[in-house]
């Protein structure tokens, strides 16, 4: 067992660890006359994955022993041997030489028993007053905290690669799409400011879900709090929580915290997969509006002429995971009772998945946008079509005077004429307009320009020029400020860790 790297994941814990056999004695087994099962324990244990969680589980543990010494229930000095003993597995953590072991089931096991081999008798003390079903809780909480700092990092940097992508093509017109049919003219700075709009949404759920992990689990115990008189404000404070949780049962029971994280992450997976779809099809020879990088695509190991849009292709399939693994969990919490069952421990791997997943979505579409050359004289060509100004001869017609349904009919008309007939919209002169209707003062191609088109768009929201000028100069106020608070909170959070 000794021999056992810290290296190996998954595959050692799923084979039989060199246990005596009939199983492992169980590492807290007095009421326990044989030794479990190969099987269980192989089955049971969670240190394959919830070693993700060592870091933090060493954090709570300091706090723990640092407060166990002032309240008077272990002497000063084996709390400052407690601390330094897991300073010391942190150490061993970190450089990769810590001895995991499945036998000892999860990361509380296996950091207590570590201490054990380090300290000797005086290590039992650190579980005072203390259950998995609290530590597990605090774990997750401070993991929740520095994981939503990640992301919300990871949204800022994305918006930001879009924020400077959409200033660079302000001037650039594309065919705005319904139903995948073109549909009106916009800007491309305006096409990419909206997905800007959606991912700023989504880091303020992040931003939301943080601000919830406000209290701290420590000392709720195994679910009904303890006889002992732990110093709870105390904890909490070190651990950076702005209070002990209320209700001992509600602390080990929830995982709202985890479900919470893993549905904001299921909502921006979606959204980063409608990104990476138009992506996906700008970069078609049927739309060629985009071309992806070359470190950013790949090749076909048939085709020679192929560059495949694998990344944004990823992206989107990888967003069915982020789906996954919130209902996942959802199915997980249904049917639990209060308090703590063991059940509880499938939050961990959906979580830990969603939080990679997530991470590196962010990182390589924030890579791939800010690599891609985009095609503005296809996108100009497409914008072209003078069909796309359909709705502002109708609109020409209102400010006559027409009522919009009949400026609509009207306009339709000339369409289904133009499509019948073969002829360009533009071709229609003054007088075959006005036998649609009187109220045409000049041919069509008179009263279809683009840019006037484009800056006729000027309401709230619009496509004109000066709006998306000042919603980019509005939103790079924005990032600015939340980029403030995002180092503060990191500091604070960094602070913390000591
Ligand atoms: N590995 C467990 C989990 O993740 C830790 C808590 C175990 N508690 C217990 N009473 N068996 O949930």
């Amino acid at each position: 067992m000794s021999s056992r790297s810290s290296k190996a994941g998954p595959s050692q814990a799923s084979s039989a660890p060199d246990a005596p056999a009939g199983g492992a004695k169980k590492p807290w087994g007095g009421r326990f006359s044989e030794a479990t099962d190969p099987t269980v324990e192989r089955f049971s244990a969670s240190i394959h994955f919830d070693r993700v969680l060592a870091r933090h589980d060493i954090r709570g543990s300091k706090a723990q022993a640092r407060m166990l010494g002032e309240a008077g229930l272990i002497a000063r000095e084996e709390s400052a041997e407690l601390v330094a003993g897991l300073e010391r597995i942190a150490g061993e953590i970190e450089a990769g030489t810590f001895p995991f072991d499945p036998a000892l089931e999860d990361i509380h096991m296996n950091i207590e028993a570590r201490l054990r081999t380090h300290l000797g008798a005086v290590a039992g003390k650190l579980h005072t007053g203390r259950s998995r079903n609290d530590q597990v809780a605090t774990d997750l909480a401070l993991f929740l905290r520095e994981v939503g700092l990640a992301t919300e990092r990871g949204l800022l940097e994305l918006r930001g690669v879009l924020l400077e992508r959409a200033r660079e093509h302000v001037d650039t017109v594309l065919p705005g799409y319904t139903h995948l049919q073109r549909a009106q003219p916009v800007r491309l700075a305006h096409h990419w400011l909206a997905h800007v709009e959606v991912l700023g949404r989504d880091a303020s759920r992040f931003r939301d879900g943080r601000a919830r992990i406000r209290r701290c689990p420590l000392g709720a115990g195994a679910m009904a709090g303890s006889t002992l008189p732990l110093l709870r404000e105390r904890t909490a404070a070190e651990l950076g929580f702005e209070a002990p949780t209320r209700n001992s049962m509600d602390t080990v029971a929830s995982r709202d915290g985890a479900l919470e994280y893993l549905s904001n992450a299921a909502i921006t997976m979606v959204h980063l997969s409608r990104l990476a779809e138009e992506l996906v099809l700008w970069s078609s020879a049927e739309f060629g509006f985009v071309e992806l990088a070359d470190a950013y695509s790949t090749g076909s190991s048939l085709m020679p002429q192929k560059k495949n849009p694998d990344v944004p292709e990823i992206v989107r399939g990888k967003s069915g995971r982020a789906i996954g693994n919130l209902v996942t969990l959802l199915t997980v919490l249904k049917g639990l009772p209060l308090t703590y069952n063991r059940d509880l421990q499938e939050d961990k791997e959906p979580l830990f998945d969603s939080v990679e997943t997530l991470r590196d979505s962010l990182e390589v579409m924030a890579g791939a946008l800010a690599t891609l050359s985009v095609r503005v004289d296809r996108m100009a060509a497409a914008a072209a079509d003078p069909m796309l100004l359909a709705t502002d001869l109708a609109e020409f017609l209102v400010r006559q005077g027409v009522p919009f349904r009949d400026a609509h009919e009207v306009v339709g008309r000339i369409v289904g004429h133009c499509t019948r007939s073969g002829v360009g919209l533009r071709s229609l002169d003054k007088g075959t307009m006005q036998s649609f209707h009187p109220a045409f003062d000049a041919g069509a191609d008179e009263l279809l320009d683009l840019e006037r088109s484009l800056e006729s768009r000027s309401l709230a929201g619009g496509t004109a020029r000066g709006r998306v000028e000042a919603t980019l100069a509005e939103i790079e106020a924005e990032l600015a400020t939340e980029r403030a608070a995002l180092e503060r909170a990191e500091a604070a959070e960094r602070g913390g860790r000591a």
